[in-house]
C-alpha cells in the first residue's frame, strides 16, 4: 500500500505520557513501512525553538514552528509525531489547518496523576511558584473538544493506548493492518 503521511499531534499536560507514547509508537508504525519523525516539545525548544520561554506569545510560536516542520513531513510522506503540551486551542487549529491529514490525540491523565509522577521533579517547583506560568497549576491547558482519539494514561496501559491510536490509524487506512518490513 502507498504510505499516505499524516501528522500524529499529541496534546496534554507535562508528564501525561506524550513523549513516551511517541517512542513506544514509532518502531511498531516503522515495521508497517511507515517514515516517523518525532518533533518533542523539550527537543525543540533545545534547537529550532531555542530561546523562547512559557509566554502564551512563546508557546504559540513554538507551535506554529512544530505545525510548520510537520505539514513538510506529512506531504512528503512521513508520519509526523507531535509531542510537545499545545496547550492553546487555537493554535491547534492553526496547525490542523497547516498539516496533511491531522490526527489530534488527546493524552488525557488528571493533573493529581500527573503531579504525583512528577517525573521532572517540576510540578513540585511549579506548587512553590520556583517556576511561574506552569501549565495546569498557574497556566491553561485548554482540553480538546473534537480530538480524533482520546487516551487515558492515568487508567490504560501504554499497549493500549497505544492499541487504540494504531487502530484508528488503520482504520483511516494510513498504516497497514500487517507487519511488511
Ligand atoms: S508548549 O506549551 O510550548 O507546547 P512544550 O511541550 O514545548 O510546551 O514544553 C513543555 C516542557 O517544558 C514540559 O514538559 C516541561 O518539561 C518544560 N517546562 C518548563 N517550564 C514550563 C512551564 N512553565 N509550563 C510547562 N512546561 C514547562
Amino acid at each position: 500500500m502507498d504510505n499516505k503521511g499524516f501528522t500524529l499531534w499529541f496534546t496534554g499536560l507535562s508528564g501525561s505520557g506524550k513523549s513516551t507514547l511517541a517512542e513506544y509508537l514509532t518502531p511498531i508504525l516503522r515495521e508497517r513501512g511507515t517514515s516517523v519523525e518525532i518533533l518533542d516539545g523539550d527537543v525543540v525548544r533545545t534547537n529550532l525553538s531555542k530561546g523562547l520561554g512559557f509566554s502564551k506569545e512563546d508557546r504559540d510560536t513554538n507551535i506554529r514552528r512544530i505545525g510548520f516542520v510537520a505539514g513538510m513531513l506529512a506531504r512528503n510522506g512521513v508520519c509526523a509525531i507531535t509531542a510537545a503540551i499545545s496547550p492553546y486551542r487555537d493554535v491547534r487549529r492553526e496547525c490542523r489547518a497547516m498539516c496533511d491529514n491531522f490526527v489530534e490525540v488527546f493524552v488525557e491523565a488528571p493533573l493529581e496523576v500527573v503531579e504525583e509522577r512528577d517525573t521532572k521533579g517540576l510540578y513540585k517547583k511549579a506548587r512553590s511558584g520556583e517556576i511561574k506560568n506552569f501549565t495546569g497549576i498557574s497556566d491553561p491547558y485548554e482540553e480538546p473538544e473534537s480530538a480524533e482519539v482520546t487516551v487515558h494514561t492515568g487508567g490504560e496501559s501504554i499497549e493500549e493506548s497505544a492499541n487504540k491510536i494504531l487502530g484508528y490509524l488503520v482504520e483511516r487506512g494510513f498504516v497497514s493492518q500487517e507487519v511488511t518490513v
